[in-house]
């Protein structure tokens, strides 16, 4: 197999990394003075200047990212402000007030990121537009990806880039499944989004698509040798591919291949080529890091947890043979679905969203001026051990608990939203289920591993394993 990443690779997504976006975001805007009229909750201003920007991010950096905000908690509610680079942010680790920040997208609230940013990933897709545009562009994205359009469209190509991907590994072979765990994720974008499927084209896409996502959120210096400049000619090179693909569908008519995502979008909707482009691009930078990490992490969480592991084996091992997996196969698996909720909860890699008030907007006794940064802790809220007992201890039986149930409603629960909620709540959210489960169907079925090297998550720069994962794998027998 030709190895093509990079085995060090300081990727910066956008859920994980929004640290980058705001430091870059607070240094350059215009400072919005507080006005008399507004009450902020209560909080510190930290240091001059940066304020609390450095304990931020240690704690981002470590493996309990919301060891800042806990602390702030205890000092001063669930709901505070903090200063960083010199302008205040109301941080929430009150569920309540989450979800009303999640719920009122686009009224009271809105998503918004530096231009290099919006630059690099479109400004016609679903994550950087407003509005009436954003409806539309969200509604499109939460129809391709409909739980019954998976197992037409995705399932089987699903199972057959992990057969491709993941069975080259030798006895023996030593691997950083972290890297692994990126590939396997960039070729089920190449292969859903633009419909590719033959291995060398895979290849050829997913090494653009590798320097694309590299350059998301890395600093934003357009010059040959920097990281983003090299994202930025990836970008036109992915545009040049998709729009070459919507050439050919349109001389062709749509029977002849399918084209994944890209396909359908032309035959059920009406965009403008540049819009069809970014919409593309806006899935794959959203949908491929967010993947990558929570495959990894499950994985890491099962191998600290042995009885975890034979529990998953078993129910994996129960539902193997020669053939694909059917739909059936995958409504089959309900402690597989335990372990992904659990990885979620606590290797979530949203732990944050940035939100700006469109307007003042009142909130209980607060009033938080309009332009002021907000910032939902989606992590603070999954890790609050009045929320969940032992709250940092892997559980995955926890949510078989009855008294569970409610909570573990991850489309509207406001103690368990890995996939945000509200007008921006995530429209892969199925799809990256599926691909995790069936990550895990043929990784647990197919290897057995040791683990060679400590690790442990980081946030920062992205959500990752400091050293990699690296495992030494072993070839299951079919007896085994
Ligand atoms: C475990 C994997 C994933 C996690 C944890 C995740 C999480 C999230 C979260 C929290 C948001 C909301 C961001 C916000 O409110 O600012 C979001 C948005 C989004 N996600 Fe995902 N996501 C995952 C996988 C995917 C996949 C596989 C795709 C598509 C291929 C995808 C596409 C999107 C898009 C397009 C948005 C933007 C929606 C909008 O702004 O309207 N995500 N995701």
């Amino acid at each position: 197999m030709v190895e093509i990443y990079p085995p060090e690779w300081p990727i910066m997504a956008i859920l994980t990394s929004l640290f980058i976006i705001l430091t870059v975001k607070l240094l350059f805007r215009k400072k919005n003075p507080v006005k008399k009229t507004c009450r902020l909750p209560p909080g510190r201003r930290g240091w001059p200047l940066v304020g609390d920007s450095f304990n931020w991010y240690n704690a981002v950096a470590s493996s309990h990212p919301s060891g800042f905000v806990e602390e702030q908690v205890k000092r001063f509610g669930k709901i505070f402000k903090c200063s960083l680079f010199g302008e205040w942010a109301v941080v929430s680790a009150d569920p309540g007030f989450n979800r009303f920040v999640m719920q009122n997208e686009g009224r009271l609230f809105q998503s918004s990121y530096p231009k290099s940013f919006r630059d690099l990933v479109g400004k016609n897709g679903v994550i950087t537009v407003q509005g009436e545009q954003h409806r539309k562009l969200h509604s499109i994205a939460s129809n391709m990806m409909r739980l019954d359009k998976l197992k037409f469209h995705f399932l089987n190509d699903i199972q057959m880039i992990m057969l491709q991907t993941l069975k080259n590994f030798q006895d023996d072979q030593v691997i950083f499944l972290q890297d692994v765990c990126r590939k396997v994720a960039i070729n089920l974008m190449v292969n859903q989004l633009l419909g590719v499927s033959s291995e060398s084209e895979i290849n050829e896409m997913a090494q653009l698509f590798s320097d694309f996502v590299d350059g998301c959120l890395s600093v934003p210096i357009n010059f040959p040798g920097f990281t983003y400049h090299t994202a930025m000619k990836a970008r036109e090179r992915i545009i040049s591919k998709i729009r070459k693909t919507i050439d050919e569908r349109r001389q062709q008519g749509s029977s002849e291949a399918s084209n994944g995502v890209l396909g359908r979008i032309l035959d059920e909707e009406n965009l403008p080529d540049e819009t069809i482009s970014d919409f593309v691009i806006n899935l794959l930078f959203a949908g491929n890091e967010t993947t990558a990490k929570t495959m990894l992490f499950a994985a890491y969480f099962i191998t600290q947890s042995p009885k975890a592991m034979k529990q998953l084996l078993e129910e994996q091992d129960s539902l193997k043979r020669d053939e694909l997996l059917t739909w059936q196969d995958y409504k089959s698996m309900p402690f597989t679905q335990c372990v992904i909720d659990e990885t979620l909860r606590i290797g979530g890699i949203a732990i944050w969203l940035m939100r700006e008030a469109k307007e003042d907007v009142t909130y209980q006794d607060y009033v938080i001026p309009k332009g002021c940064f907000v910032v939902p802790f989606l992590s603070a809220v999954h890790l609050d051990e009045n929320i969940y007992k032992e709250a940092v201890t892997f559980n995955p039986w926890r949510w078989m608990n009855p008294e569970n149930e409610q909570k573990r409603n991850w489309r509207n629960s406001p103690y368990f939203s890995p996939f945000g909620g509200g007008a921006r709540f995530c429209p892969g959210a199925e799809l990256a289920r599926l691909q995790i489960a069936l990550f895990l169907h043929y990784f647990v079925t197919t290897y057995r591993w040791t683990q060679v090297k400590e690790d442990q998550m980081s946030f920062f720069p992205s959500a990752r394993l400091v050293n990699g994962f690296q495992i030494r794998l072993i070839k299951r027998q079919e007896t085994n």
